[in-house]
């Protein structure tokens, strides 16, 4: 069988199995079979936020040409630092919300390929791809002989967030967050009941991130690995690097271990999903799905429950216990309030500490971006994914300071953590589940950010700082933040201002429990969140896409001609071009196709008008995406090729991107005649 970017062969049909599109193995591996296990939010929250709608006003909505509109009056207790963010268009970019928009490919269609697919006109090529040499000593990979040095020095698994950090117009520095490992596609042979313990060591090098230096090839589009060189900036992040807690946590007894009796000085990072970077040129990675490392949490801890941590040993779980006892809890229980964690990592120096930032709370973290609001303060929005959990928002007590890196770097250990509250406009009884829109003509509302912690000051009855930002879970629980879809990606549109939420799905929500926020009972296809920021603590929000097969009336395009739109399921990734288009990648397409990314004017004639830009290849979920600055290129990785129920080494699902085994890789797609991509 031949399965190379030019030479594709179709494959058998994806398995319809785990109530989306996603296979067992994905389940397992990924989060450790979460969607199998009791929800874990049994907070009495409502669904629904339950605070009335005031006083609205479209202006400020209007302005950023957002459908929602701007709440003002809704206030909120306690002394907390307001902020004031609302966007105004002025000249060009006001003049631009009227025109369509400027992409013009020809959508690719959806389909099973075990191949990257791109329109016509557009190239593609693999960046780097787990195995590769990163460190200069690092060995060639070798399939069949691999070691857990050679892992650590060598691209890890399942890459997802990716960013470009330009060094010149031709070189850069590639950071890539590497989420989790398939054991049974990476070793021949394997079972988690006789992994070796060098499989397990393996896995743990090939978790967390790396650096690595590209170059620009020729005067295209085209980026390649730097692969000769002194490379001194590459660098590889594992599950056994040692870091540093900074901020209000740090040293709390909680943190503490009888490695690290200070409670200072956590080890390694665990599945990296999304993440961001900051305007000081450091990557921020978010830890996920940390839980399933562990066993034998304390069935009698109620934050055990809340971040579904395994109480015993369960089957078929990665056993890194077996090699480094601080992954078993009941020897040392603390060891997971160390992991689901924003970690700060600096790509230009790589003798710097990863220091996990403790203001940014601790949950199953998923994106991190920053922005510099106008007053100067820096906010970092954040989601957790698991089912029925939140979206949160950290403002910075101090302004940034454009230059004054001492300043700066502090900028993360001290603000409020907020989560958000979101509330309908339209009668409850409007939202019937059926998904169609409300007689107001959208899902849309408003909402609040309730504070959670202040530096040290906690908002939370009943818990003090640390507490809240050990536990925040149980925190936001507390105050009454809605339950969503599972807040994958937020991004913040950097032309109008609004920010956007990918809810990927929910099947376990039920008719009762749907509200305007997320409309639909077993939610298989996502929806996207629009949020205008408001004065102080309030925003408006509104659902531009709620996704599926556009012939589904339950599926909405912003209002856009249905018939001429691309189906998508499932968004998580999110990217913006800097003509403030939104680019989604999808993950568990449940409409029974690939992957892929799709891009949609959010403002303007166009806005909702999908389209498909790439699909991956077969059992491959498309992460990154990141579109260069001068948008020419977009980067995506295609994390767990072939990761499809029984499939083994010796019978792959796919053979991307080599033609041998499956190879989660970074690829990047470029325009031929060098036109800007999407154009
Ligand atoms: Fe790792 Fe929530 O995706
Ligand atoms: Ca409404
Ligand atoms: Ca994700």
């Amino acid at each position: 069988m031949r399965t190379t970017l030019e030479d594709p062969v179709l494959l058998p049909l994806l398995s319809d199995s785990h109530k989306g599109g996603r296979s067992a193995l994905t389940c397992q591996m990924r989060c450790g079979n979460a969607c199998a296990h009791d929800v874990a939010n049994t907070s009495a929250n409502s669904y629904f936020g339950d605070i009335a709608a005031k006083a609205l006003s479209r202006r400020g909505a209007l302005r950023a040409g957002a459908l929602g509109a701007l709440v003002v009056g809704v206030g909120v207790a306690g002394a907390v630092p307001a902020m004031a963010d609302e966007i105004e268009l002025t000249g060009e970019a006001e003049a631009a919300r009227h025109r369509p928009s400027r992409l013009r490919f020809t959508p690719v269609a959806p389909n099973k390929d075990d191949a990257l697919r791109v329109p016509d006109g557009y190239r593609s090529s693999v960046v780097v791809r787990w195995g590769d040499p990163v460190l200069r000593d690092a060995p060639a990979f070798d399939f069949d002989n691999q070691t857990a040095d050679a892992q650590a020095k060598q691209f890890g698994y399942n890459c997802d967030f990716v960013t470009l950090f330009p060094m010149g117009h031709d070189r850069g520095l590639l950071w890539v967050n590497h989420e989790y490992t398939d054991e049974s596609l990476m070793f021949r042979g394997y079972s988690p009941a006789t992994a070796t313990d060098e499989q397990i060591k393996i896995a743990m090098m090939a978790h967390g991130g790396s650096v690595v230096e590209v170059e620009r090839v020729g005067w295209s589009g085209q980026w390649r690995l730097v692969t000769r060189g002194r490379r001194r900036y590459n660098r590889r992040v594992t599950a056994q690097t040692p870091m540093r807690f900074s901020g209000p946590a740090a040293g709390h007894d909680l943190l503490k271990t009888a490695a690290d009796p200070a409670g200072l000085k956590p080890v390694g990072m665990l599945n990296n999903c999304a993440g961001g970077t900051t305007p000081w040129g450091t990557v921020l990675t978010a830890e996920e799905n940390f839980d399933q490392y562990f066993v034998n949490g304390d069935r009698n801890n109620p934050n055990i429950a809340r971040y579904t941590i395994p109480t015993g040993i369960p089957s078929g779980n990665r056993r890194f216990d077996k090699v480094d006892e601080r992954f078993d809890l009941a020897k040392h229980p603390n060891e997971a309030n160390r992991f689901g964690w924003i970690v700060e990592i600096d790509p230009f120096d790589p003798d710097a500490e990863p220091i996990k930032r403790t203001a940014l709370g601790r949950f199953k973290h998923e994106a991190a971006t920053t922005h510099v609001a106008r007053d100067g303060r820096l906010v970092v929005y954040m989601g957790d994914d698991s089912r029925f959990e939140y979206v949160y928002k950290f403002v910075s007590r101090r302004r940034y300071i454009p230059g004054h890196d001492s300043n700066n770097r502090r900028l993360l250990d001290d603000g409020t953590l907020y989560v958000a509250r979101f509330t309908g406009d339209s009668p409850k009884t409007e939202i019937d589940g059926s998904g169609r829109l409300p007689q107001d003509g959208a899902f849309d509302g408003s909402g609040e950010w309730i504070p959670l912690v202040t530096g040290n000051q906690s908002h939370v009855e009943g818990m003090s700082a640390a507490e809240v930002l050990i536990h925040t879970r149980a925190a936001a629980d507390k105050v009454g933040a809605t339950k969503m879809d599972r807040p994958e990606d937020v991004e913040r549109n950097p032309v109008t201002g609004a920010v956007y939420v990918a809810l990927t799905n929910n099947t376990s929500r039920t008719p009762a429990q749907v509200d305007e926020a997320n409309p639909r009972p077993s939610n298989k296809h996502g929806h996207v969140v629009e949020i205008v920021e408001g004065s102080g603590v309030t925003f408006a929000w509104s659902l531009p896409l709620v996704c599926g097969d556009p012939n589904d009336p339950a599926t909405y395009f912003a209002g856009y001609d249905k018939t001429k739109v691309s189906p998508i399921s499932c968004p998580d990734n999110l990217a913006f071009d800097r003509d403030g288009n939104l680019w989604i990648s999808t993950d568990g397409n449940a409409l029974g196709s690939n992957d892929g990314l799709f891009v949609t004017p959010v403002r303007g004639p166009e806005r909702g008008y999908v389209r498909q830009f790439l699909t991956v290849p077969v059992g491959a979920e498309t992460c990154g995406p990141m579109v260069t600055g001068d948008q020419r290129s977009v980067f995506v990785a295609v994390q767990h090729p072939g990761e499809i129920d029984g499939a083994t080494p010796d019978n792959p699902a796919s053979r991307w991107p080599d033609g041998v085994q499956p190879r989660p890789s970074v690829a990047v797609v470029w325009h031929a005649k060098g036109r800007e991509i999407g154009s």
